[in-house]
C-alpha cells in the first residue's frame, strides 16, 4: 500500500490526515475537501451520498490504494454505497469511532455528538449495538460546534456556554453516560472544552473519543505503507484555506489544487 485517499466535506478531515501521518509517515496522501459544498451535516442522506460518490470517484482517479472517509456525515449516510462502488478498500469514520467508544466505556452508556444528518442516521447506534449489544446510546446533534471550531473559538466563555447548552440536554437524556463520541471531524478541536464541561455536569470524569486515531490504526493494519510521504490537497473552493487548513492539520498546507468534481 502506497497511496491513501482521504476525503471530507471540507477541511475538518485534516484531523484524520494528521492522525494518518503520525501512524503511517510513509503514506502518500491525496486529501480532497469538498469545500464548495460544505456543510454535508445539514443535508439529506440522498444528497450526502451523491456528493460522497463524486469525492470517491475523484480519489479513485488518483489511483489510491485505500480510501478513508474522514467525514462522519458521509460515513454515516453513504458508506455502503461507497464500498459497493469500488473494490478498493473504503474505511469510514463510524465503526472506528464506535470501537473507540466501546473500548473506553466502563458502563456501556455512550453519548454521540454529531451533525444533524449523522445523528438522524443512527449509524453510531447500529455500530455500537453490533460491537456491544448491551450498550445504550444517546445521540445529540450539535450544529453550532462546526462554525465554532472553524472560528478557532475552541475554549473560553462562548465555547463553554454552547457546549454546556448541548451537554445538559444529552445528560438529561441519560445521566449515566461515561463516554462521549466526538462524531464529527471538527469536534476533536473542542475535545478539552467538551470533556471539562461534561465532567462538570456529570460530577465525574467523562471520556471523549474520536475516530481519527482508530481510523489510522485500521489503515495501518491493512499492511506496510511505503510511499513518498507527500500530502497533496485538493479543494472545490479555496476560501480561508490557509487559516483553516493550519488549524485542522496543525501545520501549513504546502500543496493545494483547486478542482471541480
Ligand atoms: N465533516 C462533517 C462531519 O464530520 C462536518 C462538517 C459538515 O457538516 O460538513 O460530519
Amino acid at each position: 500500500m502506497r497511496t491513501v485517499g482521504i476525503f471530507d466535506s471540507g477541511v475538518g478531515g485534516l484531523t484524520v490526515v494528521r492522525a494518518v501521518r503520525d501512524r503511517l509517515p510513509g503514506a502518500a496522501i491525496h486529501y480532497l475537501g469538498d469545500t464548495a459544498r460544505v456543510p454535508y451535516g445539514s443535508k439529506s442522506p440522498r444528497t450526502v451520498e451523491r456528493y460522497s460518490l463524486a469525492c470517491l470517484r475523484f480519489l479513485l482517479e488518483r489511483e489510491v490504494d485505500l480510501v478513508l472517509v474522514a467525514c462522519n456525515t458521509a460515513s454515516a449516510n453513504a458508506l455502503d454505497a461507497l464500498s459497493a462502488a469500488t473494490p478498493t478498500p473504503v474505511i469510514g469514520a463510524v465503526l472506528p469511532g464506535a470501537r473507540a467508544a466501546v473500548a473506553a466505556s466502563q458502563t456501556g452508556r455512550i453519548g454521540v455528538l454529531g451533525t444533524l444528518s449523522t445523528v438522524r442516521s443512527r449509524a453510531y447506534e447500529s455500530a455500537i449495538a453490533e460491537l456491544s449489544p448491551a450498550a445504550a446510546v444517546a445521540g445529540l446533534a450539535c450544529p453550532l460546534l462546526v462554525p465554532l471550531a472553524e472560528e478557532g473559538w475552541t475554549d473560553g466563555e462562548i465555547a463553554e456556554q454552547i457546549c454546556h447548552r448541548y451537554l445538559v440536554e444529552l445528560f438529561a437524556a441519560d445521566p449515566d453516560i461515561d463516554t462521549l463520541v466526538l462524531g464529527c471531524t471538527h469536534y476533536p478541536l473542542l475535545a478539552d472544552t467538551i470533556s471539562r464541561v461534561a465532567a462538570d455536569i456529570a460530577g465525574r470524569p467523562i471520556a471523549a473519543v474520536d475516530s481519527a486515531s482508530t481510523m489510522a490504526d485500521e489503515a495501518a493494519a491493512l499492511g506496510p505503507t511505503e510511499g513518498d510521504g507527500r500530502l497533496r490537497c485538493y479543494v472545490t473552493d479555496a476560501t480561508r484555506l490557509d487559516e483553516l487548513g493550519a488549524r485542522f492539520l496543525g501545520s501549513a498546507i504546502d500543496e493545494v489544487e483547486l478542482v471541480d468534481l
